[in-house]
């Protein structure tokens, strides 16, 4: 690139700098993306340059913002499209023009031949640091879109590799490390929703980098209807990072397109970097809380203690229970409409089924007010079971063919008919002007027939026009557990329901490892019963109330089933959280860089530094003898910190010795903290600890 005839523009804060130049009127390339430097964009351009040698075309084919085939690009393109006919269409786009304003950038090229527009949106949001990117094609024809990336992003040369998502009902955010090779690492959500298997982040790795050390580069798409990542080493070397919809999900022609939102950070303080960058991206930027300041709730849900077993009575004496152990919601699951005794019937029958409830539910709503709590209620508005009212009146709304596999007995209802959105509309509207419900579940159980993109945006909208009614209500996604975790859906929706397993093992690890995306205040965690029903495992409640305090808490057990002591564990660790949560669900979760690898650890520190919790977990044995000490991370070298074991009661027999905060807290510096650590007791396996600092 020479520096004559170079268009350039840039996105700079505190934390890094992203600069796009171009040759001529060609589609820019992102030439630096990296910690803030002060060069001339031009000069980055030019040197940047690579050599190139025998086999080789005479100079680099531009890794531009959407590569282009006609450009000789080796690799993945940004825009695979046919005419409404289905014959390919290869553009060539040209530069149109800018528009610059502080913090944000839109570039509009255009190929007149084709008659096509491309646009592509960069915004940097200097608090949180997180870059926001976008494409969108439009067309004077329609077109038949595969293929759309969001700007596309060179990966570093200088990277050990990446981590990305995968995971399975009760096993979500499993994270994959694997290093880059020639060609393309590909992950493709094709389930028309975003899914268990799929979870559309990325991490690429600089060298070395852990938690808490070393460069890293954050990717996520914030889409509920399947993403497609292309992770590419070119036949030259150089990498690209393509984000957009699973490919061909836009079933028909069109004359505008668009990409979802992809968020970007850099961080050179390890993955710990990104994952604040995201988290507090996600609270203070997408999420749409209906009043910030309002404490997040303790939720008590009553699926795992009674499932479809609905009797009144029972559930008032439940809720009694709850509340008098700190519970604040009361979220009536699955089993109250049509007539719904299992799984096999009544979704989209959205009446209140008056065998079970002879006198609706305000019986148990004005119950749960006299105890203080609020109502929040079960739906799973875009599904329909064949035995049901609505199937019999509507199989023509549908989605998919009729011979299709159902799902849990059910099949999905075409969410971009005007006539399903309407029904459903009035169903759930009727049921929240009837009842004081604040909260609502909104469970999608099953995956589409096929993917498709007006699907999710026939969702989009029923989630838009029911936020519009009841402002005041608050949604949480939930897909059998975390089959819809993203950006989109949250910015709809104000919590997720991570997991079905309510095991605090799996837990522990699912939280920690989503934390590298999400927040505390959306990640709902419950304390399940003492016999896990995913697992089969008896874990002891100390386990089940810290780990579910670590994120938006709540209760699934039947309290019923509590002894008089884990009623008393359960109160306290409760009571707690009440008094922390204010701090907590704002605070910045760090990953711990754990020397044990059976100890899972994580500080929360609030965002002014002045306090941190540190929850160190342990799933297993160790395999050395004495426990290793636990280094923390994010903390002022130059001050000094009062460190106390909270729940130092829980130490066992076994644990003879005599480190100090066994007996007593203690004051360290931040510069020791983080160098040296701190001494834990000797614990069993499946216990955790919970430290409380304080800045002095
Ligand atoms: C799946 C959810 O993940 C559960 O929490 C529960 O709501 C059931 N669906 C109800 O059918």
């Amino acid at each position: 690139m020479s520096g004559q005839g170079i268009r350039s523009w840039r996105l700079d804060d505190a934390r890094q700098s992203l600069v796009l130049a171009a040759r001529g009127d060609a589609l820019p390339e992102v030439v630096y993306w990296g910690p803030p430097v002060a060069d001339e964009a031009a000069d980055l351009a030019e040197a940047a340059i690579q050599d190139v040698t025998g086999g080789m075309l005479d100079e680099h084919p531009p890794l531009s913002i959407s590569p282009e085939a006609i450009r000789s690009f080796p690799g993945q393109s940004g825009l695979v499209l046919a005419d409404e006919a289905g014959a390919p269409l290869v553009p060539k786009l040209l530069y149109e023009a800018a528009e610059e304003s502080d913090g944000a950038l839109v570039l509009h090229y255009t190929d007149a031949a084709l008659g096509l527009r491309y646009s592509g949106r960069f915004a940097i949001d200097d608090v949180t640091h997180v870059i926001t990117v976008s494409a969108q094609i439009s067309s004077d024809a329609p077109i038949r879109l595969h293929w759309l990336a969001a700007p596309v992003i060179p990966a570093p040369q200088l990277s050990d590799g990446m981590i990305d998502v995968s995971g399975r009902w009760c096993g979500e955010f499993q994270l994959n490390r694997m290093g880059w090779t020639p060609g393309i690492h590909m992950r493709e959500s094709r389930t028309g929703r975003t899914g268990h298997e799929h979870f559309p982040g990325l991490l690429v790795l600089g060298h070395g980098t852990t938690n808490m050390h070393g460069e890293a580069w954050g990717y996520q798409y914030g889409w509920s209807g399947g993403h497609r990542m292309v992770a590419e080493e070119l036949p030259d070397g150089r990498r690209q990072v393509q984000f957009g919809h699973a490919s061909g999900t836009e079933l028909d022609a069109a004359t505008t397109c668009e990409t979802a939102p992809l968020y970007l950070i850099y961080s050179n303080t390890g993955l710990n970097g990104c994952g604040v960058a995201f988290q507090r991206h996600l609270r203070d930027r997408i999420v749409s809380w209906p009043d910030a300041r309002r404490p997040r709730p303790v939720h008590y849900n009553c699926w795992e203690a009674v499932y479809f077993d609905h009797d009144v009575r029972i559930l008032k004496e439940i809720a009694s229970k709850a509340a008098e152990m700190g519970a604040e919601r009361f979220v009536l699951d699955d089993g109250w409409f049509g007539r719904r005794d299992d799984d096999t019937s009544s979704l989209g029958d959205w009446t209140v089924d008056r065998r079970k409830w002879p006198e609706g539910l305000t019986p148990l709503t004005d119950h749960i007010q006299t105890l203080g709590m609020t109502f929040g209620i079960w739906f799973e508005p875009e599904m329909v079971n064949p035995d049901s009212e609505l199937y019999r009146a509507h199989p023509d709304w549908v989605l998919g063919p009729t011979d299709q596999i159902p799902g849990r007995q059910q099949v999905v209802l075409n969410m971009a008919l005007s006539e399903v959105r309407d029904y459903l509309f009035d169903r759930i509207a009727a049921v929240l002007g009837e009842y004081p419900v604040d909260y609502v579940k909104w469970d999608h159980n099953r995956v589409l027939p096929m993917p498709d993109a007006a699907q999710t945006r026939g969702t989009y909208d029923l989630f838009d026009r029911l936020r519009e009614a009841f402002p005041a209500v608050e949604f949480e996604s939930c897909a059998s557990g975390g089959g819809r975790i993203d950006f989109g859906i949250l910015s709809r929706t104000h919590r997720v329901w991570l997991s079905d397993s309510n095991d605090a093992l799996e837990r522990l690890r699912i939280q920690h490892d989503a934390a590298l995306f999400l927040p505390a205040a959306v990640t709902g965690s419950h304390v399940g019963p003492r016999r896990c029903h995913t697992s089969g495992r008896v874990l002891d409640i100390r386990l089940r109330a810290w780990i579910a305090a670590q994120r938006h808490m709540g209760f699934e057990m039947d309290p019923r089933e509590l002894t008089e002591e884990e009623a008393s564990v359960l109160r306290d660790v409760t009571a707690w959280w009440k008094a922390n949560r204010d701090w907590m669900m704002r605070a910045d979760i760090l990953r711990l860089d754990s020397a044990d690898p059976s100890v899972t650890a994580e500080l929360q520190i609030a965002r002014n530094g002045g306090r941190f919790v540190v929850f160190a977990g342990k799933d297993g044995t160790s395999l050395q003898i004495a426990p290793r000490p636990l280094r923390l991370t994010g903390l002022d070298p130059d001050a000094r910190y009062h460190v106390s074991l909270r729940n130092r009661s829980d130490a066992v027999g076994l644990s003879r010795g005599i480190p100090a905060l066994k007996s007593s807290p203690v004051a360290l510096s931040g510069a020791y903290l983080m160098a040296q650590g701190l001494s834990l007791p000797w614990s069993f396996p499946a216990s955790i600890w919970v430290l409380e600092g304080e800045r002095l």
